[in-house]
């Protein structure tokens, strides 16, 4: 049993980051069972998942959308806020009551949540029929933990380990158009509302050569397009010391040729000239940025750990929205941080104004336990924080609506995804900018990129004919 301890995770050495390849275990034990993953939390996650299902598949196990008939269930869990925690232990009532009648079901968790010692020791208390607890630096442990599991042992095994780069790593990918993209894991920020960085460990970027080769390959295999991961892209290459960053891996990429190329997320802090300039200068590089902002308050900014100012922020969404033609910003706000007064949220709401963005995500403050701000004393109340947050989305929905408006009768050209999930008659997909288009078409033009005119819009999404 080896537990987490968010402690190590802060006091961080300047080690060398260990790039391991891949060795898989195979076993037959598992052949033709079922597994049930369920996955939350953000993209990053959603990658991970495509991981552990390459390890699964690899067993010759087959995925059900059912719970009740799988033989292992695995829960890929989120630590952002406190909401996402109490929607896996919620599933975990669901669990703990199937694993009555079928104790031979195998139960894992892993992600985020695994990789927090207060998790891991209710899990150890109350949650003792789960088989394995694996963390975000072991995913590739996977299928040795089942193999020792099925032999009936629980095994708890989360490092808090600075990171290493695991790369020969067999995805299954869920699509066949868009793919995801890995090019550096962990956070270094500690922004002070925020687990990850003790979650997913020590900022570290994967070799160019290593990425370009996937991305290669992703292009030979068909996709359309590829969306470069990480908590903070603009950081790549910072551990290199060779003068390699962001934008000299975004080049490369984009002189591949596959037709989209998207990244998330990046951090306002350190966005270059020369990142702008290549987003700006490569046509299949799509004009498309999400910029959190988190508060619009230099107080709150600063208590925060941001490093930007609120003027900062301003200066470089102004140098983007000039230099790179047609570009879409959304961000990350969070109403509520501790003692936020209503002047530190009407400058938030003061930058919501002049930036105009396409959309964003807004969040209330949500304490997370071992990070600075979790013990700062709070004198706002839960129904201030709430009264703030609709008033904020309120002000950012009619500034996406009226983004969205603007396209009426424009044609553009959109990757068309799939068959729409709300209307089977249609079709759906993804502009340039990243506006989702319910549109009026052609199956056959799933995994195209086409012409569709728009012909109407709402605050979340854009309505369009195929021409
Ligand atoms: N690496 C990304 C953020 C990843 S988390 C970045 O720095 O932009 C996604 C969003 O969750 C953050 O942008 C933030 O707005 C929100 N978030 C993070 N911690 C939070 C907390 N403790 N309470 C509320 N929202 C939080
Ligand atoms: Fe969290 Fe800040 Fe890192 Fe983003 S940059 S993951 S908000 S610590
Ligand atoms: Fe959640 Fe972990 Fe992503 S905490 S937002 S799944 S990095």
């Amino acid at each position: 049993m080896n537990l987490p301890n968010s402690k190590d995770a802060r006091l961080r050495t300047k080690n060398e980051v260990e790039y391991i390849y891949d060795n898989p275990v195979s076993s037959n034990k598992f052949l033709n069972k079922k597994y049930y993953l369920r996955t939350y939390g953000c993209q990053m996650n959603e990658h991970d998942s495509e991981q552990i299902e390459g390890i699964l598949s690899s067993f010759g196990m087959q995925s059900t959308e059912v719970m009740e008939e799988a033989d292992v269930i695995i829960l890929n869990t989120c630590a952002i806020r406190e909401n996402a925690h109490e929607k896996v232990f919620g599933y975990l009532g669901r669990i703990k009551h199937l694993k009555k009648d079928r104790p031979e079901v195998i139960v894992c968790l892993g992600g985020c949540m695994s990789q927090e010692v207060g998790v891991v020791e209710e899990v150890l208390k109350r949650h003792s029929y789960i088989n394995i607890v694996f963390g975000t630096h072991n995913i590739n442990e996977l299928g040795s933990m089942l193999i020792e599991a099925s032999k009936g042992k629980q095994d708890i095994e989360v490092y808090s380990k600075e990171g290493d780069v695991i790369e020969n790593v067999n995805f299954k990918r869920a699509s066949k158009i868009s793919a995801w993209v890995n090019i550096i894991f962990g956070c270094d920020k500690f922004c002070t509302y925020c687990i990850v960085p003790y979650t997913r460990g020590k900022e570290r970027s994967r070799k160019m050569d290593e990425i370009l080769s996937e991305c290669k390959k992703l292009k030979e295999e068909g996709y359309q397009e590829i969306t470069l991961l990480g908590q903070n892209v603009n950081a790549y290459g910072h551990d290199f010391e060779d003068g390699t960053e962001f934008s000299t891996l975004l080049e490369e990429v984009a002189k591949i040729g596959i037709p989209r190329i998207r990244f998330v997320t990046s951090h306002p802090w350190n966005f270059t000239d020369k990142m702008i300039d290549v987003i700006a200068k490569y046509p299949n590089i799509m004009p498309y940025v999400h910029l959190p902002l988190q508060s619009g308050s230099n107080n709150i900014l600063k208590l925060m750990g941001r490093k930007y100012t609120k003027e900062e922020y301003l200066e470089l969404y102004n140098k983007m929205k000039e230099r790179i033609p047609n570009v879409a910003i959304t961000t990350d706000i969070i109403v509520g941080f501790p003692n936020e007064t209503e002047e530190d949220f009407e400058n938030t709401l003061d930058v919501v104004r002049k930036c105009e963005f396409d959309g964003g995500f807004t969040f209330i403050y949500s304490p997370r336990e071992g990070t600075p701000a979790a013990k700062m004393k709070d004198s706002v109340t839960l129904k201030e924080k709430e009264e703030r947050l609709k008033r904020l989305n309120t002000l950012m929905n009619e500034y996406s609506l009226k983004h969205n408006k603007e396209y009426i009768n424009k044609t553009v050209k959109v990757l068309i995804s799939g068959v729409n999930e709300k209307d089977d008659t249609k079709t759906m997909g993804y502009t340039e900018t990243m506006k989702l288009v319910n549109v009026k078409g052609s199956k056959s033009s799933i995994g195209k990129i086409v012409d569709v005119k728009i012909t109407d819009a709402k605050s979340f999404s854009l309505d369009g004919e195929e021409i």
